[in-house]
């Protein structure tokens, strides 16, 4: 009964980012990021529906970058009501404050875990990367010079990856590494500075499939 009354209670908590979701011009997207968030992160709830996913990304601990994805998505809507909204969502739904995402063009499916002291500033991403924690994605010098990152692309722990350069698809970037050369397609780069040493071979495969790295 009392998990009842519960689960109602969150449910007309989260109504106002269901009112929001519904509304928005990123609609597509964001429903995309919430079925592959819940994809990598409990495929047994492949078969609920967008809202139950919803509120199980809401809810679920330690997952608070989902909100930052979704409140960059939603921007800022137009109107009294849509900004109160959004402004008590965000009250009750706290984002990571140390995850910032300003890049002007992020493809759907973005996975960032634990995004402790992580700055996602690219140029543009493709759809479907992870990212972890104490990244920089941004410039290198000057104002502008911000990479280009593929789809399926793989952002260990620590990385930066720097300048005006193109990550190719299904790249992987391993821990701690600086990238501030280009990447092609399926490679490999660790160091600092970064050296493609092989094929990602496999390693990208992980991501392709939906399944986080332990
Ligand atoms: C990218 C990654 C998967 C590479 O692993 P791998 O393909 O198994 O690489 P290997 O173990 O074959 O290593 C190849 C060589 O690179 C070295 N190496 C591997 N990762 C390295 C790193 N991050 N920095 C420097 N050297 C590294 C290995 O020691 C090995 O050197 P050797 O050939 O002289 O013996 C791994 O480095 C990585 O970054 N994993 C993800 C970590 C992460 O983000 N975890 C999340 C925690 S919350």
């Amino acid at each position: 009964m009392l998990r009842k009354i519960l689960n109602i209670i969150r449910k007309i908590k989260a109504y106002p980012l269901k009112y929001l979701l519904d509304r928005s011009p990123t609609k597509a997207v964001i429903e995309k990021d919430i079925q592959w968030w819940v994809h990598m992160i409990d495929r047994s709830r492949s078969d609920d529906t967008l809202f139950e996913k919803l509120m199980f990304l809401l809810y679920a601990e330690n997952l608070e970058e989902f909100r930052n994805i979704f409140y960059y998505r939603i921007g800022n809507p137009s109107g009294f009501l849509k900004k109160s909204l959004l402004a008590l969502s965000k009250m009750m739904y706290k984002p990571r404050s140390t995850l910032s995402i300003s890049s002007p063009s992020v493809g759907p499916g973005l996975v960032i875990m634990h995004g402790f002291g992580t700055v996602i500033d690219a140029e543009k991403m493709g759809e479907n990367c992870l990212v972890f924690q104490d990244v920089v994605i941004g410039t290198k010098n000057e104002a502008d010079d911000r990479p280009t990152i593929g789809n399926y692309v793989h952002i260990s722990v620590g990385s930066k990856v720097l300048g005006r350069i193109t990550i190719g698809d299904h790249a992987v970037i391993a821990a701690n590494s600086v990238v501030t050369k280009d990447m092609p397609p399926n490679s490999l780069a660790l160091g600092i500075p970064a050296r493609i040493i092989k094929e990602a071979g496999n390693k990208a495969e992980y991501i392709a499939d939906g399944t986080i790295p332990a």
